[in-house]
């Protein structure tokens, strides 16, 4: 036997064999703190097609023509049999907010030779059977005709579904259609096709078409992906970014009130992260996604600096800033007797949203003129003097204000963080509380592999143990459409195409935790076994919560104490989540490879063994009422 092959089969035989057990010593009548109700949230922004192109359920893409140079991106001109036909963009629109319309200008067409305009959807255009999608577009023509609208099959030509419009007329005007489809194959390879009859101008914007939506919302998100968001039981949501929020220069910033109202009043603006936003996920939408699944908004506002090293002085320049963020607040806030509460009714949601973070700007220690203690000061004065109830966060330490919160970013290796989970054990208790409000593992692309989920479950039962201080925690970022093309920063937590989606290991992990967070944390500590082993320990209605992390390649035989126990069922719950090595991991193609396993524990006591699995995260439920 050569050297190379003696050492490779050693290693391989260290692999098989078990670490060196550890006691887990839990203290069950210790309190160490309460567990943080909102520890586990999520954190979302214009990235990655994670609204246009994903949760936000609209399937036309450039639906207001602002995408293209001088012919709109995603579209095309459709000339059937010899009809014929040109297409354009046209500075006519039928709203004060709209710049853009597509003119298509017909020369020959008849009902059985159309011609039109397809649109290719975001990476397809996804139909499933016997469905109703609902379609609208807005146009004007120079001639009076009707307008059909069809979702045609890439593969046969032939259309799924199809509705005719009205006759159009020489005013903008909304025309909105009803498409069945039929006992048809579920694909995305389809495209959205509007065609006319007879030779005319025709001028388009705001052409819509959506499928159901979670909660039959109008204008509403992929059910899919908000069933996914759901299980993971977030408490928050932070929005709207992120560098989303910031822009890569001023005019480029969220300006909250271009994206409430009407869709056709919306003027769209470009993100930072190289495509253009439709602003159909908009303010209220944002606040109606937090009703959806019960979650308090973390509302993030515009504080004066953009990505390209551009801020407003803080003083008088800053002034407007700052009122706009009081205004934003009261549109969230604030009942219909208030300006901006009336707003908001006007825009279908009379009742005010419950808020009780407000974060001022994103990282903004990029900000290289140091501007940030000035601003924050600025900010925090005035909300707090009419918001006093409001938690601020600051997104970097300043000492012109004492902030109640900072939201502080983590993306790492997996070995980073498995050396960084001892941060904020002796960090002091009396200072602003912690909002870990990005961080992940950035390991696997689009979606997180398992030994980035065994990295991230461990940092989560670091932030646990901590969660007396962290209040909050939200991974980033939390969408990403697979796509080619649909990423600008890979290890996204959930991965989609146009039909469908999966949650990477590190989703898993998540809805572990998040779903047994129980209420107050139990003392504990881990002596001995390998280097890679984690535990966090919390309790609540009698549940004793366990959360083991081995990130070894190794099984881990774990003595478990619970001392000062009077009581334990001997059978527990186990849900555990194991993958055979850190490369394993989800795809769209294997969507549920790696899913958490339910099972039980026998012959628990107060002093047990269990052995952990190589490369595990388990979470164990123990009854000790
Ligand atoms: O999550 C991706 C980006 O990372 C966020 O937009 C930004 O806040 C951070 O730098």
């Amino acid at each position: 036997m050569n050297n190379k092959i003696a050492i490779g089969l050693m290693s391989f035989a260290a692999a098989l064999s078990a670490q060196a057990p550890a006691v887990l010593d839990i203290q069950v009548g210790q309190v160490a703190g309460k567990v943080s109700p909102t520890l586990y949230g999520i954190m979302t922004e214009e990235i990655n097609y994670s609204y246009d192109g994903g949760l936000y359920a609209e399937m036309v893409r450039n639906r207001t023509f602002h995408e293209g140079w001088d012919q709109p991106a995603h579209w095309y001109l459709m000339q059937y049999g010899n009809s014929h036909a040109s297409m354009s963009l046209d500075k006519t629109g039928p709203s004060a907010g709209r710049q853009f319309s597509l003119k298509l200008s017909v020369e020959h067409a008849s009902p059985a030779e159309q011609a039109g305009v397809s649109n290719e959807g975001y990476w397809g255009a996804p139909v499933r059977a016997n469905t109703t999608y609902k379609g609208s577009f807005y146009a004007k023509a120079d001639s009076p005709g009707p307008v059909s609208m069809s979702i045609i099959s890439d593969d046969t030509g032939k259309p799924v579904a199809s509705a005719t419009s009205d006759a159009l007329t020489t005013e903008w005007r909304q025309y909105n259609l009803t498409l069945h489809t039929g006992d048809i194959k579920t694909s995305a390879a389809n495209h959205i096709v509007l065609t006319v009859a007879h030779p005319e101008n025709v001028w388009f914007d705001m052409v819509s078409l959506f499928p159901p939506t979670y909660k039959n919302r109008v204008n509403g998100n992929r059910i899919d992906l908000m069933e996914k968001l759901s299980a993971m039981k977030p408490a928050f949501l932070r929005f709207p970014g992120g560098n989303y929020l910031e822009g890569d220069h001023i005019k480029d910033r969220y300006e909250w009130k271009k994206t409430i109202g009407p869709l056709v009043d919306r003027p769209t603006h470009p993100s930072p992260w190289r495509y253009h936003s439709s602003d159909g996920m908009g303010l209220l939408e944002f606040l109606n996604w937090c009703e959806d699944l019960n979650m308090r908004p973390v509302l993030a506002v515009y504080a004066g600096y953009s990505l390209a090293q551009e801020h407003v002085a803080p003083g008088p320049d800053l002034e407007p800033y700052v009122q706009d963020a009081l205004e934003e607040i009261e549109y969230v806030t604030g009942d219909a007797s208030t300006k901006w509460g009336a707003v908001r009714a006007q825009n279908g949601h009379p009742d005010p949203f419950a808020l009780d973070y407000v974060e001022v700007g994103n990282e903004d220690e990029f900000d290289r003129s140091k501007s940030y203690d000035g601003r924050f000061a600025q900010y925090y004065d005035a909300i707090k003097k009419k918001y006093p109830r409001l938690q601020l966060i600051a997104t970097t330490p300043v000492t012109s204000r004492k902030p109640d919160v900072i939201d502080d970013h983590y993306y790492k290796r997996a070995d980073q963080f498995f050396d960084f989970t001892q941060h904020y054990d002796k960090a002091d208790r009396n200072g602003p509380k912690i909002f870990v409000g990005e961080w992940a593992t950035r390991e696997g692309t689009p979606t997180p592999d398992f030994g980035a989920a065994l990295s991230d479950a461990a940092w989560m039962t670091a932030m646990e143990r901590n969660s007396d201080l962290i209040v909050m925690a939200g991974y980033a970022p939390l969408l990403v459409n697979v796509n080619p093309g649909g990423m600008q920063w890979d290890t996204d937590l959930i991965g989609y195409d146009a039909l469908t989606s999966y949650g990477s290991p590190s989703y898993y992990a998540q809805v572990m935790f998040s779903n047994h967070l129980g209420t107050d944390i139990v003392a504990s500590s881990l002596e001995g076994g390998g280097p890679r082993l984690f535990q966090s320990v919390t309790r609540g209605g009698g549940a004793l919560y366990l959360k083991v992390v081995n990130a070894s390649s190794a099984p881990q035989p774990v003595e478990i104490k619970l001392t000062g126990a009077d009581h334990v069922k001997s059978t527990g719950r186990l849900i555990s989540l194991t993958a055979l090595s850190t490369g394993a991991t989800n795809t769209l193609r294997e969507p549920t490879k790696i899913v958490p396993v339910n099972g039980s524990i026998r012959g628990v006591s107060t002093d047990f063994h269990h052995t952990f699995p190589s490369y595990s995260i388990s979470v164990i439920e123990l009854d000790t009422k």
